[in-house]
């Protein structure tokens, strides 16, 4: 097995690194430019490890890198093996994983199997004629007997999702645009192909993966019309139209997923494997597999989804804890590339109180580049639009550009991200909001995004100790983390009003979001400023 293992200290118990670990999940293109040509590069990555080794972070995602059209920026794939010459070289990589292991930090990358490029020279091949050996690498259906689509299946990205293939007569399956062809995970050949692709990324010594859209692989054999959705109204995005019962979440998907999950197992037992799946509770767990042999983390996006209210996210919380198979561990989500950052959510204030739940709750936090600093989404001029679906569906609110804008790293020119003209606008608060301002504000984001992360790291009760909800009223939601051991609690006041919380007994204030005095002990009220968090240590 080639490749170099994290230099991480070892823990005494026998946990998987990634239950105690926090991810930072990178958006390459807007990350660290080192060339000057205004977009985030694997050498820019590799520049900025000392801040993320600084920050506290124990994996990094990076989304796709892939030799890439970038027709959806990555996510249409046409050679799984290559590095993509706007991000760097295969050996750029090999000395990111060289650099970022000698500092104890694992690096995940984004595997994308659900779809290729249509420029992949597997779909070139497919599409050359009906009976090429790989056609059947992808979805083709004859047209519906009026000639239109085979059936009433939507792109993400909106409109059908089958596109005509003239030259052979036969439609093909695009789940996002019709650059990025699905392929046709039923087919033996494929799986075997793509397991490969995982092969050729662990050897060269990377720790797992996040599976793009997991819960799309496989789609229904008999290709039924979808439902309509009777919910669906006109600011949902266009695909909502139809409930995807039949195009998602198929029963053989599970299968899938344990395969990759044995590759993965190949290599010992610490590489971890991620899904990105939006669903409801009760289906989303089932993605941790049969006896656990499915993903480790199935992504949890409640906190992305949910109505910012203190009863409504307890409720999230503990139908989620009860939802989860046994030994099933799990993991909490702000903010991500495709929706708005949690910032611009909840606003700036609140956001600080995110971060505490964030990294109080039980499970793997993964958090988002640019949320320690309290970025905002930007504004995007007309002019300056790159994402498609935007393009596609415009003025809507849709659009995945202003949570993709360049990293706020200092004063100087386009923020210290780039030396060229950046491929996205930087936000217009880069000034005040920047890692070189916020470091050394002790009451900035960033500062108490790093004290949150070195706490957890420093406490069982945090990372690996028990959940318990704690009555509270209206806007607070409270919490404790417990072991054997120690007890904390965690009170959030998710309104902008001062609130009042019962402890369930006495305790000590440890870090709190609006600056409460260090130490301080509270008997048994414990009042709370508008939008402030507080943890703090029981006593007794
Ligand atoms: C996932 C990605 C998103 C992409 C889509 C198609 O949802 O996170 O950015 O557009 O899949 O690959």
């Amino acid at each position: 097995m080639k490749g170099t293992s994290p230099d991480v200290e070892v823990h005494s118990s026998q946990e998987p690194w990634w239950r105690r670990g926090v991810i930072y999940q990178i958006y390459p293109r807007s990350f660290q430019d080192s060339n000057g040509d205004g977009i985030g590069d694997i050498r820019g990555i590799i520049d900025r490890l000392d801040y993320l080794v600084w920050l506290g972070i124990d994996a990094v995602w990076i989304s796709p890198i892939f030799f890439s059209p970038m027709a959806d920026f990555g996510y249409d794939i046409a050679d799984y093996r290559k590095i993509d010459p706007l991000f760097g070289t295969l050996t750029d990589f090999d000395q990111l994983i060289e650099a970022a292991h000698r500092r104890g930090i694992r690096i995940l990358l984004d595997y994308v199997p659900n779809h290729s490029s249509d420029r992949h020279q597997w779909f070139l091949e497919a599409r050359s004629s009906r009976d090429n050996p790989r056609r059947d690498f992808y979805i083709w259906r004859d047209a519906a007997p009026d000639g239109g689509p085979p059936n009433n299946w939507q792109s993400e990205f909106g409109g059908s999702a089958w596109e005509l293939d003239a030259a052979t007569g036969q439609y093909y399956y695009h789940a996002f645009l019709k650059e990025q062809p699905d392929l046709n995970w039923r087919n033996p050949e494929v799986r075997r192909e793509m397991y490969d692709v995982l092969r050729f990324w662990l050897d060269r010594g990377v720790d797992g993966f996040r599976v793009d859209v997991m819960w799309h692989l496989i789609k229904d054999a008999e290709f039924r019309d979808n439902p309509q959705n009777p919910d669906w109204t006109e600011d949902m995005p266009p695909h909502k139209s139809v409930l995807s019962i039949y195009s998602c979440d198929q029963e053989e998907v599970h299968d899938v997923v344990s395969e990759m999950r044995a590759v993965l197992d190949e290599y010992g037992g610490d590489r971890l494997l991620i899904g990105e799946i939006y669903l409801p509770i009760a289906r989303l767990v089932a993605y941790y597999g049969r006896d656990l042999r499915g993903a480790h983390l199935p992504f949890n996006f409640r906190l992305i989804e949910a109505q910012w209210d203190a009863r409504h996210i307890e409720r999230q919380i503990v139908e989620y804890e009860a939802a989860l198979p046994e030994g099933g561990w799990p993991n909490w989500v702000l903010s991500n590339h495709d929706k708005p950052r949690i910032a611009s959510r909840v606003g700036r204030d609140q956001a600080r109180v995110a971060a505490m739940m964030l990294l109080t709750l039980r499970g793997t936090p993964t958090i988002y580049y640019g949320d320690e600093i309290g970025m905002n989404d930007a504004p995007i001029p007309p002019e300056r639009v790159q994402d498609p679906f935007e393009l596609r569906v415009p003025g809507r609110g849709f659009g995945r550009d202003p949570q993709r804008t360049p990293m706020q790293w200092d004063n100087t020119v386009n923020a210290g991200f780039s030396t060229g003209s950046p491929w996205l606008p930087l936000a217009p608060d880069k000034d005040s909001f920047n890692v070189e301002a916020e470091r050394s504000d002790p009451h900035s984001m960033l500062s108490l995004y790093r004290r949150l992360i070195a706490f957890r790291r420093e406490n069982d009760a945090l990372n690996l100790g028990r959940y318990a909800s704690v009555e509270a009223d209206s806007c607070v939601l409270a919490y404790l983390r417990e072991t054997e051991n120690d007890r904390y609690l965690i009170a959030l006041n998710l309104g902008p009003e001062p609130a009042v919380l019962e402890t369930p007994g006495q305790c000590r204030i440890v870090i709190s979001t609006e600056g409460k005095a260090e130490g301080e002990i509270v008997e048994e009220k414990l009042h709370l400023q508008g939008n402030e968090g507080v943890l703090a240590e029981m006593m007794s």
